[in-house]
């Protein structure tokens, strides 16, 4: 997911062409704005930290992108994409490496295991995610 700081310093496009160009396929894509609902469920394991107030209300602050990837291990190759938390800590070439200097503004979450994906999938895609099989060859010739 997107959050707020990565939406407002338009890094929608980018984040996402990383994702693809690893190779990850894309499975559900929705912007917007979480209720305190939804952010105080995604966030509850992290209920009784200092930071979850603060945490709640930057969450909330604007529009997400929750995004559904797909792929071989995609939850570890997402994460190692992403980088770990504190941006200033994070390596060149992630995503928090490359844009992040703070741990709270860190422009995106990615899920941390299957049980959690599972969880946060069914929370932001109520509906569902797209059943489609990638298949560039008989797009580009009819
Ligand atoms: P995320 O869940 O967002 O993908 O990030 P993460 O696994 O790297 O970090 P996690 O420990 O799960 O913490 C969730 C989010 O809470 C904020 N945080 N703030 N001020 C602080 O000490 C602090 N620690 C964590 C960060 O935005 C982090 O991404
Ligand atoms: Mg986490």
């Amino acid at each position: 997911m997107i959050k707020p700081d990565g939406v407002q310093r338009g890094l929608v496009g980018e984040i996402i062409t990383r994702f693809e160009n690893k190779g990850l396929r894309l499975v559900g894509l929705r912007q917007l704005i979480p209720s305190n609902e939804i952010a105080e469920a995604h966030y509850a394991v992290h209920k009784e930290r200092p930071f979850y107030s603060g945490l709640i209300e930057f969450i909330t602050s604007g529009p997400v992108v929750a995004m559904a990837w797909t792929g071989v291990e995609a939850i570890s190759v997402a994460r190692n994409i992403i980088g770990p938390t504190n941006g200033r800590e994070a390596s060149p070439g992630t995503i928090r490496g490359d844009f992040a200097m703070d741990i709270g503004h860190n422009i995106i979450h990615g899920s941390d295991g299957e049980e959690t994906a599972e969880f946060e999938l069914g929370l932001w895609f109520p509906n569902g995610l797209s059943e489609w099989q990638r298949d560039a060859e008989s797009q580009i010739y009819e």
